[in-house]
């Protein structure tokens, strides 16, 4: 029987569209809206230790293919956001805890936080491109990837993912160096450091400057990353950037991934994306004699030329 279910590190998933953290997350309530819509899992809103307003507007940009933001992790803080935790978690779909921090104690500690708060899984933030001090800026070093997975997976019983940031020559040695740490999985990518110019006004658009581009115009580097970290290493995979429908998601789960994150579409077409998604994989499937997701991860590393 052709089904949809996946499992990633111990983490039972029926089908493997995960809202990507950043969009709907902000409330339990619109976590359950996109639970009821049919996501398979969802990423919470990057969260720190403190309440954090984030950047000034403009903070978003959109554009032809997608959009550049440059949110700059706005969220209530910790104690705050644990209630909108136990809200989502009425929805019985996996919640995995997404939080960023200035340094591999800060960023352990909110491991154990967001566990505590009822996270079944924790997503470290190594890839936000537009908040100083945090996110990219730690994330972009193997030794530094590798000691903050380290400390952090010493403090959790859930699986540990680090999501990686594409804005760098090697993703592939983020990979490991996460993988060596002892994260569960990888989530590849975050945006992709970016700016546009207004030229009436002669400045950058966003009032930080610059923001993260995101949706389909990073589809193809978000690919292609996961295929290089498929062959670096053996951890799951957890693909996302530019997925609006099921051929997307069916590029990332060749190239390697297990499951996917959705978060532009979403914004741009609404929670309906999920059940697109999953239908347009489950008819591929059908049609092509796959029987579960999991017989289709990384077969594009066969075919190679
Ligand atoms: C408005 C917005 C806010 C985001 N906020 C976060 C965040 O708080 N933490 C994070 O890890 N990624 C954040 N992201 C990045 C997404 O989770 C995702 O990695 C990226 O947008 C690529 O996927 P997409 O093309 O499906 O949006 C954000 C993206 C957008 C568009």
């Amino acid at each position: 029987m052709t089904h949809l279910a996946v499992d990633i590190c111990g983490l039972r998933l029926k089908n493997p569209t995960i809202l990507a953290s950043g969009v709907l997350d902000e409330t339990g309530k619109s976590m359950l809206a996109v639970a009821k819509a049919g996501a398979g899992a969802m990423v919470t809103k990057s969260v720190g230790k403190e309440p954090r307003a984030g950047h000034q507007n403009p903070s978003i940009v959109e554009l032809q293919h997608g959009l550049l933001n440059a949110m700059g992790l706005p969220n209530p803080g910790i104690d705050a956001y644990a209630a909108e935790i136990k809200e989502a978690k009425k929805s019985g779909v996996p919640i995995i805890g997404s939080v960023f921090g200035g340094s591999e104690d800060e960023i352990s500690e909110l491991a154990g936080l967001i566990e505590k708060a009822g996270a079944d899984a924790v997503e470290l933030n190594l890839s936000c491109p537009h908040a100083k001090g945090y996110g990219s800026e730690l994330g972009s070093t193997p030794e530094l990837v590798e000691l903050i997975c380290r400390n952090a997976k010493r403090r959790i019983k859930v699986p540990l993912f680090a999501k990686l940031t594409p804005n760098t020559s090697s993703i592939s040695s983020l990979a490991a160096a996460a993988e060596k740490g002892g994260a569960d999985a990888v989530v590849a990518i975050n945006t992709l450091k970016g700016m546009v110019i207004s030229p009436d006004a002669r400045m950058p658009i966003l009032a930080n400057r610059f923001g993260g581009l995101s949706g389909q115009a990073i589809r193809p580097v978000g690919v292609r990353c996961v295929y290089e970290i498929h062959e670096a290493v053996r951890i799951p995979i957890v693909g996302v950037g530019g997925i609006g429908n099921g051929r997307d998601a069916l590029e990332y789960i060749m190239a390697g991934a297990s499951a996917v994150q959705i978060g532009t579409a979403v914004w741009t077409e609404g929670v309906g994306v999920f059940n697109k998604v999953c239908s347009e994989l489950l008819e591929f499937m059908e049609h092509n004699g796959y029987e579960s997701v999991k017989d289709m991860v990384g077969v594009a590393h066969s075919g190679r030329r």
